[in-house]
């Protein structure tokens, strides 16, 4: 042990959690006892106030301690936060929820004592252990996205979804910046990202939820492959920005609806109609990519209204990059599709790079 600081530090990402955090906190103590240990809560300022209930328990007892993010929001940034706010040797992550089965803390902490391991994965998929607390179609998309996992990140782990582990310090320290911030796969993206690391799996029982509802819907599915391929391309692409281009993408479907609809239904002249497509079609854009691609600073009241005109003003601007990059080009022998292409890049990369900075800024 180093100085002052315990040696398990227990980072338990928590949002509307608040009738989980008092029993959570007499199963911990139950189990660790008078051993070095710390947990904390990361909550991103629960409507419920479950940090509130944290800091209430915190008063009295130091171990129990808790950061109350504001203008935040995602699991995967959570924990990464509280893993860094930590100086201990050994950093567990367990929901809060009461689906983990906190009992496997100590023999997970024994196994990274010995030395010979440098992380340890409670998977719930090992030997005859079952997911019971999971439905029916949670268990297929997991099971789904395992297998992807395994076969294009070359991840040889039984249950690479889980959200219960503990690791050495250091090597998170090691390779933080590198680690993504959305989402809700950070074991996935630790194994990817840090190499070959010495890892063990300890079966457990994945417990049914008894107070709160889950906050995985299906944003999620779209998250993991995004990650996969941010992974796969050597984080060349980012996760946001491959959001973006899905998000473009629909956006051309919907201009094309739009366009149909104005022209043939309302006998609009063609002129209009695509006025009135692009219009819907940068609306629609604006609301998805608040909901999806900046789900972690998703804009909301009066934001939402001087955002969505921005992102018009963004927009306009990179309609203009790209019809004169491809203009341009096409000026110079360059054939019509490539000209095409070249400046529908140059108008995504200008959206994304401009609407990163003025419509979804960090506070
Ligand atoms: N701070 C913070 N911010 N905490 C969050 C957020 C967030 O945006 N979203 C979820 N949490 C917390 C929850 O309060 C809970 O303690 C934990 O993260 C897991 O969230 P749940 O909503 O309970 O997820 P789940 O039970 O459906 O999913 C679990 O199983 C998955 C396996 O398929 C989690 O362990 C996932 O990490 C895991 O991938
Ligand atoms: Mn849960």
């Amino acid at each position: 042990m180093t100085g002052n600081a315990p040696e398990l530090y227990i980072v338990i990402p928590a949002f509307n959690e608040r009738d989980n955090v008092a029993p959570l906190v007499t199963k911990l103590r139950a189990l660790l006892g008078d051993t070095s240990w710390e947990a904390i809560f990361v909550d991103d300022d629960s409507p419920d106030e479950t940090w509130a209930a944290v800091k209430a328990i915190g008063e009295s007892d130091p171990r129990i301690r808790c950061i109350r993010r504001v203008g935040r929001r995602g699991l995967s940034g959570a924990c990464l936060e509280g893993i860094l706010a930590s100086g201990a040797q050994f950093v567990a992550v367990m929901d809060a929820d009461l689906q983990h089965d906190e009992t496997l803390l100590t023999a997970m902490r024994d196994k990274l004592r010995a030395g010979e391991t440098d992380l340890v994965v409670a998977s719930r998929y090992i030997e005859g252990k079952t997911a019971d607390g999971f439905s029916r179609v949670r268990a297929t998309g997991s099971a789904t996205a395992t297998r992807i996992a395994q076969k294009f990140l070359r991840i040889d782990l039984s249950d690479p979804m889980t959200g219960f582990f503990m690791i050495r310090r250091q090597i998170v320290e090691g390779i933080a910046s590198q680690l993504s911030t959305q989402g809700f796969k950070i074991l996935l993206d630790i194994v990817v990202t840090a190499g070959p690391l010495r890892i063990a799996e300890i079966p457990y029982t994945f417990r049914e939820r008894q107070h709160g509802e889950s906050k995985l819907d299906a944003g999620v599915a779209l998250e993991f492959l995004g990650l996969v391929l941010a992974k796969v391309s050597n984080d060349v692409v980012s996760l946001r920005f491959i959001f973006f281009c899905i998000v473009g993408v629909i956006g051309l479907g919907v201009h094309a609806v739009a366009l149909a609809l104005a022209h043939y239904t309302f006998a609009a002249s063609f002129n209009a109609a695509q006025l009135f497509a692009t219009a819907v079609a940068i609306a629609s854009n604006f609301f998805i990519n608040n909901t999806l691609t900046y789900s972690d600073r998703r804009l909301s009241g009066t934001r939402l209204v001087t955002g969505l005109a921005r992102f018009y003003l963004v927009a306009a601007v990179g309609a203009i990059a790209n019809i004169g990059t491809a203009n341009w080009l096409f000026g110079n022998q360059q054939v019509w599709w490539v000209a095409g292409m070249a400046g529908g890049l140059m108008g995504v990369i200008w959206n994304y790079v401009i609407a990163s900075l003025f419509v979804w800024r960090t506070r």
